[in-house]
Order: structure tokens, then C-alpha cells, then sequence
């Protein structure tokens, strides 16, 4: 700011022949006599002030700046790894940063499955047996029915991971929805109709066309972008991870998130 304001006291110095300055001093006009922090705030008074054009690439820096962080896990809903990212690392950095806007999520239920197509429905075959695709399946119908809720479907998976084994993945997974207040009916409905077969074949294309290629889940991209030291810090401190990757101001979540040690 302070650059503009001397690049505007020069201009009105000198520049007498631009039509700007001219409007500027002929109007020394009720919002350029305030403070220039508020030139920025409309259109109008930025052409008054002459500055359009510096507000216009301050709102492009801000932009940019504020991008959230894309976190994306691919899994599979028996794996046991899986189930303790999710509820150690995964929910709860989501459950802190959601209201801050800074984290977005997008979970990939399918991870070592195998899917072979049948007349026009695909059959899967999961690493863990048929209650892990039959895990894999609902999870993904609640974020295909809840796609732009997803606090409510992020709830709905940590539930599902939380208890689910082997032997009791469908009554969790009814269990789960009516504790939530999801509809398991539409859950139901989904995991065996056309639609969420075709949403669960979206999540094998998804997982087989990584690249780098998937070798284990739970497997993490932030940004799209996977290496070993994303993974690596990404298991320590997901909170951590999203917040130094972030590149606008920081939320009071991520300070606290550096500032919980207790030093003697
Ligand atoms: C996440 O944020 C949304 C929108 O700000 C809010 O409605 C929701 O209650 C939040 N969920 C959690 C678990 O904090
Ligand atoms: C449960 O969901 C239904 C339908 O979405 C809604 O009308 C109702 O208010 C919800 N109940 C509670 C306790 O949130």
C-alpha cells in the first residue's frame, strides 16, 4: 500500500495529462479522501482513485492465495491401515478445519479391489472378501447421495470404519445411517442399482489411471500430487500437513495445531 500511495503522489505530480490524474484532482472525491485501504472495495471508487488496475491483480494474488487443499485418500473399507487413517488423521483434521474452508475432501473407496464387467454391471472382488466391496459400495453411494454435504458423508464413513469388520458390514452400515439421520434406504437402494454400480466403476478409474500408480492404501494426494513425503507427513500429521501446505492466512486452527506441545 504504501508503494501505491507514493506511485499516486508522483502520478498527480507529473502526470497532469492523463485523464485519470485529471479525474482525480478535478474530483478529489468523498472516497479518495478516505484511507486508501477501501479503494479496493468497489470498482467505481478504484477508477475514481485511479488504482483499477492494482486492485484488480491484489484480488488475483488474494485468489490464488485462498485455494483450499485438495486431500484425497484412496482405501478400502476393511483395510485396517485404512480405518486408522481415517479416524486418526483424515476426520479429525477435517472436523477442525471444515469451518475454516482451507481443506477440501474426496475419499476413493475402492484401493487392491478388481472389477471384471458382466453384460453391462461391473463385479468387484475386494482384497479383504465381499464385505469389504459391499463396504466399499455404500460408502460410496453416501458420497454420491450426499456429494455437496460432505460433512454428513465424511460422518457417515468414519462411523462405517469405525465398526465395521468383516461379519458385520451391512448392519453397521444400516446402523450408521440411522444414527446420522442418512436415508438407508436410498443407501441401499444405490448399492444395488445401475447408478452405484456405475459410481463404484468411477472409483476404479479413478484408482487405476493414479500416477504415480497406486501400491497400498490408504494411499494420499494432496493437491493431486503423491510422493513418499507427502504420504510420510500426511501419516504423522495430516492438521499439520494441510495447514503448511495452505498458502493463504493461516486459521487459528493451525496455530493451535503447532502450538499443542508442552514445553518444560
Ligand atoms: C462444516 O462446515 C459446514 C459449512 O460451513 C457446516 O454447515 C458444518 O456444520 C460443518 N461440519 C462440521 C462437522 O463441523
Ligand atoms: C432427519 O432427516 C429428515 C429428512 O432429511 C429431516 O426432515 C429431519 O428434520 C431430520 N431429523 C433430525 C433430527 O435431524
Amino acid at each position: 500500500m504504501q508503494l501505491l500511495v507514493t506511485a499516486l503522489m508522483l502520478c498527480t505530480c507529473t502526470a497532469f495529462a492523463s485523464s485519470t490524474v485529471l479525474r482525480f484532482n478535478s474530483n478529489p472525491n468523498r472516497d479518495c479522501n478516505q484511507s486508501p485501504s477501501v479503494w479496493c472495495g468497489s470498482d467505481d471508487v478504484a477508477e475514481a482513485c485511479g488504482v483499477s488496475s492494482q486492485c484488480r491483480s491484489a484480488k488475483r494474488v488474494q485468489r490464488t492465495a485462498a485455494e483450499p487443499v485438495e486431500v484425497t485418500i484412496y482405501m478400502e473399507s476393511l483395510c485396517p491401515d485404512c480405518k486408522a487413517f481415517f479416524n486418526k488423521q483424515l476426520y479429525p483434521a477435517w472436523r477442525k478445519l471444515n469451518a475454516s474452508g482451507i481443506m477440501m475432501v474426496d475419499v476413493v473407496p475402492y484401493g487392491n479391489a478388481k472389477e471384471t464387467i458382466k453384460g453391462h454391471r461391473w463385479i468387484f472382488e475386494c482384497q479383504h472378501g465381499p464385505a469389504e466391496c459391499e463396504g466399499n459400495q455404500v460408502e460410496t453411494c453416501a458420497i454420491g447421495l450426499l456429494n455437496d454435504k460432505p460433512d454428513r458423508w465424511m460422518a457417515y464413513l468414519s462411523c462405517v470404519e469405525e465398526r465395521s469388520t468383516a461379519d458385520n458390514m451391512l448392519q453397521v452400515a444400516e446402523q450408521c445411517a440411522v444414527a446420522l439421520n442418512i436415508s438407508w434406504d436410498h443407501i441401499n437402494t444405490c448399492s444395488h442399482n445401475e447408478w452405484g454400480d456405475k459410481l463404484e466403476h468411477w472409483m476404479a478409474e479413478r484408482t487405476r489411471t493414479l500416477n504415480p500408480p497406486l501400491q497400498y492404501v490408504p494411499w494420499v494426494t494432496i493437491n493431486g500430487v503423491h510422493n513418499e513425503d507427502i504420504q510420510k507427513q500426511a501419516e504423522a500429521n495430516l492438521l499439520q500437513l494441510v495447514c503448511s501446505t495452505y498458502k493463504g492466512a493461516k486459521p487459528a486452527e493451525c496455530t493451535q495445531a503447532v502450538a499443542s506441545r508442552c514445553y518444560k
